[in-house]
Protein backbone atom coordinates (compact mmCIF):
# COMPACT_ATOMS: atom_id res chain seq x y z
CA UNK A 1 0.00 0.00 0.00
CA UNK A 2 1.44 3.72 -0.79
CA UNK A 3 0.31 6.99 1.10
CA UNK A 4 1.56 9.27 -2.26
CA UNK A 5 4.83 8.62 -2.04
CA UNK A 6 5.22 6.24 0.91
CA UNK A 7 5.13 2.54 0.16
CA UNK A 8 4.40 0.70 3.82
CA UNK A 9 5.90 -2.90 4.45
CA UNK A 10 2.61 -3.79 5.28
CA UNK A 11 -1.64 -2.76 4.98
CA UNK A 12 -2.73 -3.37 8.22
CA UNK A 13 -2.09 -0.19 10.37
CA UNK A 14 -1.94 0.41 13.97
CA UNK A 15 -4.88 2.56 15.40
CA UNK A 16 -4.18 6.18 17.25
CA UNK A 17 -6.14 5.16 20.79
CA UNK A 18 -5.81 7.88 23.41
CA UNK A 19 -4.03 6.60 26.49
CA UNK A 20 -2.83 3.71 24.90
CA UNK A 21 -0.53 4.79 21.69
CA UNK A 22 2.54 5.22 23.15
CA UNK A 23 5.94 4.76 22.02
CA UNK A 24 6.21 1.59 23.38
CA UNK A 25 3.20 -0.08 22.23
CA UNK A 26 3.64 1.95 18.56
CA UNK A 27 7.18 0.26 18.54
CA UNK A 28 6.49 -3.51 19.44
CA UNK A 29 3.20 -3.41 16.69
CA UNK A 30 5.66 -1.46 13.96
CA UNK A 31 8.26 -4.16 15.12
CA UNK A 32 5.77 -6.91 14.47
CA UNK A 33 4.56 -6.04 11.15
CA UNK A 34 2.60 -2.60 11.14
CA UNK A 35 2.90 -0.87 8.87
CA UNK A 36 2.04 2.56 9.90
CA UNK A 37 1.41 3.51 13.36
CA UNK A 38 0.06 6.55 14.56
CA UNK A 39 0.37 8.70 17.84
CA UNK A 40 -2.78 9.20 19.81
CA UNK A 41 -4.48 12.40 18.77
CA UNK A 42 -2.70 15.90 19.76
CA UNK A 43 -4.52 18.73 20.41
CA UNK A 44 -3.24 21.26 17.77
CA UNK A 45 -3.89 23.96 20.30
CA UNK A 46 -1.75 22.21 22.72
CA UNK A 47 1.11 21.58 20.64
CA UNK A 48 0.99 25.56 19.60
CA UNK A 49 1.22 26.62 23.25
CA UNK A 50 3.80 24.17 24.28
CA UNK A 51 1.29 22.10 26.60
CA UNK A 52 3.96 19.67 28.56
CA UNK A 53 2.16 17.36 28.46
CA UNK A 54 1.79 17.20 24.41
CA UNK A 55 5.45 16.46 23.59
CA UNK A 56 4.99 13.14 26.04
CA UNK A 57 2.86 11.93 23.38
CA UNK A 58 5.28 12.59 20.51
CA UNK A 59 8.49 10.10 20.89
CA UNK A 60 8.88 7.60 18.18
CA UNK A 61 11.43 4.81 17.61
CA UNK A 62 13.13 3.28 14.67
CA UNK A 63 10.74 0.29 14.41
CA UNK A 64 8.52 2.80 13.06
CA UNK A 65 9.44 2.87 9.33
CA UNK A 66 6.72 4.76 8.41
CA UNK A 67 4.60 7.56 11.25
CA UNK A 68 1.71 9.51 11.44
CA UNK A 69 1.06 11.79 13.88
CA UNK A 70 -2.67 12.73 14.93
CA UNK A 71 -4.07 15.66 15.46
CA UNK A 72 -7.39 17.17 16.24
CA UNK A 73 -8.57 21.17 16.52
CA UNK A 74 -10.70 23.03 14.19
CA UNK A 75 -8.95 26.23 13.31
CA UNK A 76 -7.02 25.72 9.88
CA UNK A 77 -4.41 28.05 10.55
CA UNK A 78 -4.03 26.78 13.72
CA UNK A 79 -3.48 22.83 12.24
CA UNK A 80 -1.68 24.07 9.32
CA UNK A 81 1.36 25.91 11.91
CA UNK A 82 1.47 22.50 14.15
CA UNK A 83 1.57 20.76 11.36
CA UNK A 84 4.70 22.78 10.03
CA UNK A 85 6.28 22.87 13.48
CA UNK A 86 9.59 21.30 14.17
CA UNK A 87 8.39 19.36 16.75
CA UNK A 88 6.25 17.21 14.12
CA UNK A 89 9.35 17.06 11.83
CA UNK A 90 10.16 13.40 12.62
CA UNK A 91 6.70 12.64 11.18
CA UNK A 92 6.16 11.36 7.70
CA UNK A 93 1.97 11.78 7.44
CA UNK A 94 -0.82 14.36 9.49
CA UNK A 95 -3.39 12.69 10.35
CA UNK A 96 -6.47 14.72 10.93
CA UNK A 97 -8.94 13.78 13.33
CA UNK A 98 -12.20 14.05 12.69
CA UNK A 99 -14.33 10.62 14.20
CA UNK A 100 -13.61 11.57 18.19
CA UNK A 101 -17.41 10.86 19.53
CA UNK A 102 -16.34 12.60 23.17
CA UNK A 103 -19.01 15.70 23.84
CA UNK A 104 -15.90 17.80 24.74
CA UNK A 105 -14.17 17.49 21.90
CA UNK A 106 -17.60 17.57 19.80
CA UNK A 107 -18.86 20.67 21.47
CA UNK A 108 -15.32 22.58 20.29
CA UNK A 109 -16.43 21.45 16.71
CA UNK A 110 -13.39 19.25 16.90
CA UNK A 111 -13.26 15.92 16.01
CA UNK A 112 -16.88 14.15 14.72
CA UNK A 113 -18.68 17.36 14.52
CA UNK A 114 -16.11 18.45 11.67
CA UNK A 115 -18.35 15.46 9.63
CA UNK A 116 -21.33 17.71 9.85
CA UNK A 117 -19.24 20.99 8.11
CA UNK A 118 -17.24 19.64 5.27
CA UNK A 119 -16.43 23.27 4.61
CA UNK A 120 -14.64 23.62 7.39
CA UNK A 121 -13.59 19.66 7.17
CA UNK A 122 -12.14 20.47 3.29
CA UNK A 123 -10.19 23.74 4.72
CA UNK A 124 -8.21 22.15 7.23
CA UNK A 125 -6.69 19.74 4.91
CA UNK A 126 -6.02 22.32 2.02
CA UNK A 127 -4.63 24.23 5.28
CA UNK A 128 -2.35 21.43 6.56
CA UNK A 129 -1.16 20.50 3.39
CA UNK A 130 1.25 23.71 3.31
CA UNK A 131 3.23 21.19 5.48
CA UNK A 132 4.37 19.65 2.16
CA UNK A 133 3.53 16.22 4.26
CA UNK A 134 0.81 13.75 3.14
CA UNK A 135 -2.38 15.09 4.79
CA UNK A 136 -4.62 11.84 5.51
CA UNK A 137 -7.93 11.88 7.64
CA UNK A 138 -10.02 9.44 10.06
CA UNK A 139 -13.90 9.80 10.29
CA UNK A 140 -16.77 7.92 11.12
CA UNK A 141 -19.55 7.08 8.55
CA UNK A 142 -21.63 9.84 9.83
CA UNK A 143 -22.53 11.76 12.99
CA UNK A 144 -26.55 10.44 13.45
CA UNK A 145 -27.55 7.46 13.47
CA UNK A 146 -29.62 6.86 10.85
CA UNK A 147 -27.65 9.44 8.65
CA UNK A 148 -24.77 7.93 6.80
CA UNK A 149 -23.04 11.10 5.13
CA UNK A 150 -19.63 9.51 4.71
CA UNK A 151 -19.80 8.76 1.22
CA UNK A 152 -19.97 12.43 0.54
CA UNK A 153 -17.03 13.14 3.02
CA UNK A 154 -15.01 11.45 1.66
CA UNK A 155 -15.16 12.96 -1.72
CA UNK A 156 -14.65 15.83 0.18
CA UNK A 157 -11.41 14.80 1.81
CA UNK A 158 -10.18 13.96 -1.67
CA UNK A 159 -11.15 16.98 -3.66
CA UNK A 160 -9.85 19.04 -0.98
CA UNK A 161 -6.31 17.17 -1.52
CA UNK A 162 -6.40 14.13 1.43
CA UNK A 163 -3.44 11.36 0.44
CA UNK A 164 -5.82 8.90 1.69
CA UNK A 165 -8.75 8.30 4.54
CA UNK A 166 -9.43 5.90 7.45
CA UNK A 167 -12.93 5.10 8.17
CA UNK A 168 -13.76 3.52 10.98
CA UNK A 169 -17.66 1.89 10.37
CA UNK A 170 -19.65 3.32 13.15
CA UNK A 171 -21.53 6.61 13.22
CA UNK A 172 -20.87 9.33 15.94
CA UNK A 173 -23.80 8.40 17.92
CA UNK A 174 -22.79 4.64 18.17
CA UNK A 175 -20.09 5.72 19.85
CA UNK A 176 -18.14 1.93 19.95
CA UNK A 177 -21.70 -0.34 20.03
CA UNK A 178 -23.11 -2.36 17.64
CA UNK A 179 -20.78 -3.48 14.76
CA UNK A 180 -18.84 -1.57 12.95
CA UNK A 181 -20.60 -1.34 9.36
CA UNK A 182 -18.14 -3.22 6.79
CA UNK A 183 -20.96 -2.28 3.58
CA UNK A 184 -21.12 1.35 4.22
CA UNK A 185 -17.16 1.47 4.14
CA UNK A 186 -17.19 -0.31 0.86
CA UNK A 187 -19.65 2.12 -0.45
CA UNK A 188 -16.92 4.44 0.46
CA UNK A 189 -13.95 2.15 -1.20
CA UNK A 190 -16.08 2.54 -4.44
CA UNK A 191 -16.68 6.80 -4.57
CA UNK A 192 -12.79 7.60 -4.13
CA UNK A 193 -9.33 7.12 -5.82
CA UNK A 194 -7.34 7.68 -2.78
CA UNK A 195 -6.91 4.34 -0.80
CA UNK A 196 -9.25 3.60 2.20
CA UNK A 197 -8.22 2.40 5.31
CA UNK A 198 -11.07 -0.03 7.18
CA UNK A 199 -11.32 0.02 10.41
CA UNK A 200 -13.72 -1.55 12.92
CA UNK A 201 -13.85 -4.67 14.74
CA UNK A 202 -10.51 -6.23 13.74
CA UNK A 203 -9.60 -8.89 16.31
CA UNK A 204 -7.98 -11.47 14.23
CA UNK A 205 -5.94 -12.41 10.78
CA UNK A 206 -9.45 -13.77 9.83
CA UNK A 207 -10.83 -11.10 10.74
CA UNK A 208 -8.52 -9.00 8.45
CA UNK A 209 -8.67 -11.55 5.43
CA UNK A 210 -13.10 -10.78 5.94
CA UNK A 211 -12.76 -7.08 5.83
CA UNK A 212 -10.35 -6.81 2.93
CA UNK A 213 -12.44 -9.24 1.18
CA UNK A 214 -15.46 -7.18 2.43
CA UNK A 215 -14.45 -3.85 1.36
CA UNK A 216 -11.77 -3.87 -1.05
CA UNK A 217 -10.21 -1.17 1.23
CA UNK A 218 -6.18 -0.71 0.46
CA UNK A 219 -5.20 -0.77 4.03
CA UNK A 220 -7.05 -1.88 7.74
CA UNK A 221 -6.53 -0.09 10.83
CA UNK A 222 -6.80 -2.27 14.06
CA UNK A 223 -7.17 -0.72 17.57
CA UNK A 224 -8.47 -2.72 20.61
CA UNK A 225 -7.41 -5.87 18.35
CA UNK A 226 -3.56 -4.96 19.24
CA UNK A 227 -3.96 -3.70 22.92
CA UNK A 228 -2.27 -6.34 24.88
CA UNK A 229 -1.68 -8.26 21.44
CA UNK A 230 0.49 -6.17 19.51
CA UNK A 231 1.71 -9.89 18.07
CA UNK A 232 -1.89 -9.64 15.90
CA UNK A 233 0.52 -7.78 13.36
CA UNK A 234 2.94 -10.67 13.24
CA UNK A 235 -0.07 -12.87 12.72
CA UNK A 236 -1.52 -10.77 10.02
CA UNK A 237 1.81 -10.04 7.74
CA UNK A 238 3.79 -13.12 9.13
CA UNK A 239 6.78 -10.73 10.57
CA UNK A 240 8.76 -13.07 12.13
CA UNK A 241 8.06 -12.25 16.24
CA UNK A 242 10.91 -12.56 18.31
CA UNK A 243 9.11 -12.69 21.31
CA UNK A 244 8.78 -15.95 22.95
CA UNK A 245 5.90 -15.46 25.42
CA UNK A 246 3.56 -12.59 26.36
CA UNK A 247 5.98 -12.06 29.36
CA UNK A 248 8.50 -10.79 26.89
CA UNK A 249 6.59 -8.62 25.14
CA UNK A 250 5.80 -7.11 27.99
CA UNK A 251 9.02 -6.80 28.95
CA UNK A 252 10.02 -5.08 25.86
CA UNK A 253 6.97 -2.76 26.20
CA UNK A 254 8.17 -1.63 29.56
CA UNK A 255 12.06 -0.92 28.05
CA UNK A 256 11.28 1.05 25.02
CA UNK A 257 9.17 3.54 27.40
CA UNK A 258 11.98 3.60 29.91
CA UNK A 259 14.07 4.85 27.33
CA UNK A 260 11.71 8.01 27.35
CA UNK A 261 9.94 8.53 30.30
CA UNK A 262 10.19 8.86 34.32
CA UNK A 263 9.77 5.77 36.80
CA UNK A 264 6.18 7.32 37.88
CA UNK A 265 4.83 7.47 34.44
CA UNK A 266 6.33 4.11 33.03
CA UNK A 267 4.41 2.28 36.23
CA UNK A 268 1.29 4.18 35.37
CA UNK A 269 0.87 3.87 32.02
CA UNK A 270 1.73 0.15 32.41
CA UNK A 271 -0.60 -0.24 34.87
CA UNK A 272 -3.59 -0.37 32.06
CA UNK A 273 -1.10 -1.49 29.40
CA UNK A 274 -0.63 -4.70 31.94
CA UNK A 275 -4.05 -4.96 32.69
CA UNK A 276 -4.79 -5.73 28.71
CA UNK A 277 -2.09 -7.97 27.94
CA UNK A 278 -3.62 -9.84 30.90
CA UNK A 279 -6.77 -9.77 29.14
CA UNK A 280 -8.36 -13.69 29.00
CA UNK A 281 -5.38 -14.82 30.90
CA UNK A 282 -5.94 -17.11 34.30
CA UNK A 283 -4.63 -15.44 37.16
CA UNK A 284 -4.96 -12.01 35.27
CA UNK A 285 -6.33 -10.14 38.06
CA UNK A 286 -3.79 -11.11 40.85
CA UNK A 287 -1.11 -9.49 38.44
CA UNK A 288 -2.83 -6.76 37.94
CA UNK A 289 -3.22 -6.41 41.73
CA UNK A 290 0.34 -7.14 41.86
CA UNK A 291 1.29 -4.23 39.10
CA UNK A 292 -0.64 -1.58 41.25
CA UNK A 293 1.79 -2.39 43.98
CA UNK A 294 5.35 -1.08 41.76
CA UNK A 295 6.86 2.27 42.71
CA UNK A 296 9.17 2.22 39.77
CA UNK A 297 10.12 0.52 36.81
CA UNK A 298 12.56 -1.89 38.43
CA UNK A 299 9.99 -3.36 41.09
CA UNK A 300 7.48 -3.42 38.04
CA UNK A 301 9.61 -5.74 35.73
CA UNK A 302 10.36 -7.56 38.68
CA UNK A 303 6.94 -8.39 39.71
CA UNK A 304 6.09 -8.99 35.80
CA UNK A 305 9.01 -11.35 35.29
CA UNK A 306 8.32 -13.41 38.66
CA UNK A 307 4.22 -13.78 37.29
CA UNK A 308 3.08 -17.07 35.65
CA UNK A 309 0.42 -14.99 34.26
CA UNK A 310 2.26 -13.90 31.01
CA UNK A 311 4.46 -16.74 30.33
CA UNK A 312 2.12 -18.19 27.62
CA UNK A 313 3.36 -18.47 24.08
CA UNK A 314 3.39 -15.23 22.07
CA UNK A 315 1.87 -17.00 18.83
CA UNK A 316 -1.49 -18.72 18.24
CA UNK A 317 -2.83 -17.62 21.56
CA UNK A 318 -7.26 -17.03 20.65
CA UNK A 319 -8.30 -13.75 20.26
CA UNK A 320 -10.16 -12.48 22.92
CA UNK A 321 -13.45 -10.59 21.32
CA UNK A 322 -13.96 -13.85 19.41
CA UNK A 323 -14.79 -13.97 15.61
CA UNK A 324 -16.92 -12.13 13.66
C1 LIG B 1 -9.86 4.06 24.38
C2 LIG B 1 -9.95 4.49 22.94
C3 LIG B 1 -9.28 5.64 22.55
C4 LIG B 1 -9.33 6.07 21.22
N1 LIG B 1 -8.62 7.17 20.84
C5 LIG B 1 -8.63 7.57 19.53
C6 LIG B 1 -7.84 8.67 19.09
O1 LIG B 1 -7.07 9.28 19.84
N2 LIG B 1 -7.95 9.02 17.78
C7 LIG B 1 -8.76 8.34 16.89
O2 LIG B 1 -8.83 8.71 15.71
N3 LIG B 1 -9.47 7.28 17.29
C8 LIG B 1 -9.42 6.87 18.56
N4 LIG B 1 -10.11 5.76 18.95
C9 LIG B 1 -10.85 4.98 17.92
C10 LIG B 1 -9.99 3.87 17.32
O3 LIG B 1 -8.86 4.39 16.66
C11 LIG B 1 -10.80 3.01 16.33
O4 LIG B 1 -11.31 3.85 15.32
C12 LIG B 1 -11.97 2.28 17.00
O5 LIG B 1 -11.60 1.73 18.24
C13 LIG B 1 -12.49 1.16 16.09
O6 LIG B 1 -11.46 0.25 15.77
P1 LIG B 1 -11.31 -1.20 16.50
O7 LIG B 1 -12.62 -1.91 16.30
O8 LIG B 1 -10.16 -1.85 15.80
O9 LIG B 1 -11.07 -0.94 17.95
C14 LIG B 1 -10.07 5.32 20.26
C15 LIG B 1 -10.73 4.16 20.66
C16 LIG B 1 -10.67 3.73 21.97
C17 LIG B 1 -11.37 2.46 22.37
Amino acid sequence: MKIDELELKSDAVFAPIAGFSEVGLRALCAELGAGLTYTEMVSAKGLMYGNEHTEDLLHTTEYEKVRAVQLFGSDPEILARAAESRELGKFDIVDINMGCPVKKIVSNNEGSALLKNPSLASDIVRAVRRSGKPVTVKFRIGFEKNSRTGVDFARYMQDAGAAAVTVHGRTREQFYEGTADWDYIAEVVQAVDIPVIANGDVFSKEDYIKIKAHTGAAGVMIARGALGHPQIFSEITGTPCPYATVQDIALKHIDVLASFHSDIYVVNNMKKQIACYCKGLRGGKQLKLDVFKARNVAELKEIVKESAVLSVPALGQKTREGQR
